[in-house]
């Protein structure tokens, strides 16, 4: 018979990365443009099916305004999981990742099992990046006193909105022996990926 495990799992980052947003993808594969900011907590169930088991995640989606912090240990405690979330586009949100990090490793479970995600990287790439610069090359042959070389979007991604460099953010993540993604809740990008490697993780007891 297939094995069934509850495992408890809490989401914790500064307000507005978009915690709430990658649960609501990953339990109901929605996104909403305008969510609400999250008052105290939600909770919120979504079976996670790994080859040889199934588990259970019964997931607190913790607030992030400062004026909530205190609640987090009722939240945390306990938990067998943690994702700590920052956005790629705020580099303070990934100092105020690591402040929750250290008090996880100094007041969690100490099996906890705790995954980095920056959030909202699809605002930091451009996916019609070679049409565009397809058509930036034609204009080679006017003489146009308006273009400016470095102009056109290098093909892949656009770094202009990004504060938080993918390696610095791994090179942490990995010194302190967290999983590593990087999401986006709107495209749906390395979001069921986190919670099953997360699934991984977790020890069959
Ligand atoms: P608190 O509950 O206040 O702690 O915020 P939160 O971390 O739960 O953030 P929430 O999910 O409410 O998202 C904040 C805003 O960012 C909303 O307007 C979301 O639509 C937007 N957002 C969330 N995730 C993404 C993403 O991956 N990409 C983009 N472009 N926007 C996002
Ligand atoms: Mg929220």
């Amino acid at each position: 018979a297939e094995r069934s495990v509850q495992v408890k799992l809490v989401l914790l980052g500064e307000a507005a990365v978009g915690k709430s947003s990658v649960v609501l993808r990953f339990v109901s594969n929605e996104f909403q443009a305008n969510k609400e900011p999250t008052i105290g907590a939600a909770f919120l169930t979504q079976k996670c099916r790994l080859e040889d088991r199934v588990l259970r995640y019964e997931i607190w989606d913790t607030a992030g305004q400062e004026r909530f912090h205190s609640l987090a240990p009722m939240y945390y405690r306990n938990a067998q999981a943690a994702v700590v979330v920052y956005d790629v586009t705020k580099a303070s949100s990934l100092e105020k990742a690591k402040t929750w990090v250290k008090e996880l490793q100094r007041q969690a479970n100490p099996n906890i099992v705790i995954a980095l995600a920056g959030n909202k990287v699809d605002l930091v790439q451009s996916s019609t990046a070679p049409a565009a610069a397809a058509t930036s090359e034609s204009e080679d042959e006017a003489d146009d006193a308006t273009a400016t070389p470095g102009e056109a979007p290098a093909s892949g991604e656009s770094d202009s909105l990004r504060q938080v460099p993918r390696e610095e953010a791994e090179a942490y993540a990995q010194e302190a022996g967290l999983l590593f993604f990087e999401t986006s809740a709107k495209t749906g990008e390395g979001i069921v990926e986190l919670f099953t490697e997360i699934a991984k993780k977790i020890p069959i007891d």
